[in-house]
């Protein structure tokens, strides 16, 4: 079924090609319309609709990244980029003459491409294609990366936003807008990794929900692609982190933001999420697969198999979850709530620290914290010698001595390997919302 919507993406590719080549009236053209055409009728006799994406440099549809379709087709996914068309939707009831009108109206040079295409494909009158644009926002060229991967984040929030309704109102959610979310996040970890963890890091603070999901997502994707894992593992471990506390949208808030201690009953509620994620999740195994129903359920239980649900005989999590669990505890803790204390970076690196081997894996630990460092990108810092630094890149080689960048005084600004200059080193964190506000660089 899957392998329809290959074949009819690369007929109609193949289109492309002989209409540029030969121009519309040539019999090769007919011949590659009619090819395209039957093959868009088989693969839309199991679908609706075939909505495509393009993710970075790859196609997507459903469940799937069509990472080999996209090696094959770069050339074609670089050209419809620059005609600015990022998704492309077919829907059943297609007739040749609207395949055609789309073909034509593609095969335009792209100096006419200017500004949106969707408003000038509406009006060619192929009612059963639309185009248009996954918008990831922030992307005006003028604008600094910050301000970029600012907005890459905010909209990816707003997408899980929107997921999280479309799940509680029993709608369908926009897989394929989440996954090109997860998937610019990813690009983006490749090239402008440190922006995009100051961001989890700052952001943090917001303390919504859905940022709490979408700063384990990005924490791990981050790790999950250190670890090795190839693209494809590494999205759906992101989509798992994404929704691995969904369950929770049947908890009561009151439960939930409770100040103090719970009853067993409560705790008991709480717990549930687990298996209530899962249930959730199992409706979407045709879109999202089996990942994210393992990695709500299994979120909660720890590397010595105990935590929660309790099971009769001993359970090992699957690596998904124990990456998801680690990244899930490491953001909560660093949250700031409304009922504790604010933990610093290095407060929450010895209480992980002393979990290893009973909650964390200590090998995987060891590796996170190496990656992410102690004192994360972004965290603002005072130095011995008394001056105010901005944390820049990790040294996996000492997690306590990163690269930082001096913001206070005046005379001392720049960038300081603390790994080469013994006589500087971290001596306290400064509260980005509090005593570290005014020099926080990061646009909030
Ligand atoms: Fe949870
Ligand atoms: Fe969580």
């Amino acid at each position: 079924m899957f392998s329809r919507v290959e074949v009819a993406f690369q007929s109609l590719l193949n289109c492309l090609q002989t209409v540029k080549m030969y121009g519309s009236n040539h019999p090769m053209f007919q011949k590659s319309l009619d090819n395209a055409y039957m093959a868009f009728e088989v693969a839309l006799a199991d679908h609706e609709e075939i909505v495509v994406g393009i993710v970075g440099e790859e196609l997507a549809f459903e469940k799937e990244i069509l990472f080999e379709l996209g090696k094959l087709l770069r050339p074609a996914i670089l050209y419809l980029k620059e005609r600015n068309i990022e998704r492309l939707a077919f829907y059943r009831g297609l007739n040749k003459g609207e395949l055609r009108i789309f073909v034509d109206f593609i095969a335009r040079p792209k100096e006419e491409f200017k500004g949106d295409p969707t408003q000038v494909f509406d009006l060619a009158g192929a009612e059963h294609i639309s185009i248009g644009k996954l918008k990831v926002g922030g992307s005006k060229k003028t604008e600094g990366d910050k301000t970029k991967n600012s907005g890459l984040y905010d909209s990816s929030a707003q997408h899980i936003d929107q997921a999280l309704n479309g799940l509680l109102n029993n709608d369908k959610i926009d897989h394929l807008a989440l996954k090109f979310s997860l998937g610019s996040i990813m690009e983006s970890l490749s090239v402008q990794r440190n922006e995009l963890l100051k961001l989890a890091t700052l952001k943090r603070y917001d303390s919504e929900t859905y940022t709490h999901m979408l700063n384990v997502a990005i924490f791990s994707l981050y790790f999950s692609s250190r670890l090795g894992f190839d693209k494809e593992n590494v999205l759906n471990i992101g989509m798992s982190a994404m929704f691995h506390d969904i369950g929770k949208i049947y908890i009561s808030r009151k439960i939930l933001h409770k100040p103090g201690q719970l009853t067993d009953q409560e705790f008991g509620r709480i717990r549930s999420h687990t298996f209530l994620g899962a249930e959730i999740m199992l409706k979407y195994v045709d879109t999202l697969g089996i990942l994210p129903v393992v990695v709500s359920f299994e979120h909660h239980l720890k590397y010595d198999s105990t935590g929660y649900p309790r099971f009769p005989y001993i359970k090992k999590q699957h690596i998904a979850s124990s990456i998801v669990s680690i990244c899930d505890v490491y953001d909560a803790l660093s949250q700031r709530r409304g009922y504790k204390q604010d933990y610093s970076p290095d407060v929450v690196y010895n209480i992980m620290d002393k979990e290893k081997g009973s909650s964390f894996d200590p090998v995987l630990l060891n590796k996170f914290f190496k990656f992410v460092g102690l004192w994360p990108v972004g965290s603002i810092v005072a130095l011995n010698d008394g001056s105010i630094a901005q944390v820049f890149e990790q040294n996996e080689s000492d997690i306590q001595r990163p690269i930082v960048e001096v913001v206070a005084p005046m005379e001392k600004k720049g960038k300081v390997d603390l790994l080469k200059t013994a006589a500087l080193s971290i001596s306290r964190y400064l509260n980005p919302w509090k005593e570290g506000k005014e020099y926080l660089t990061f646009d909030k």
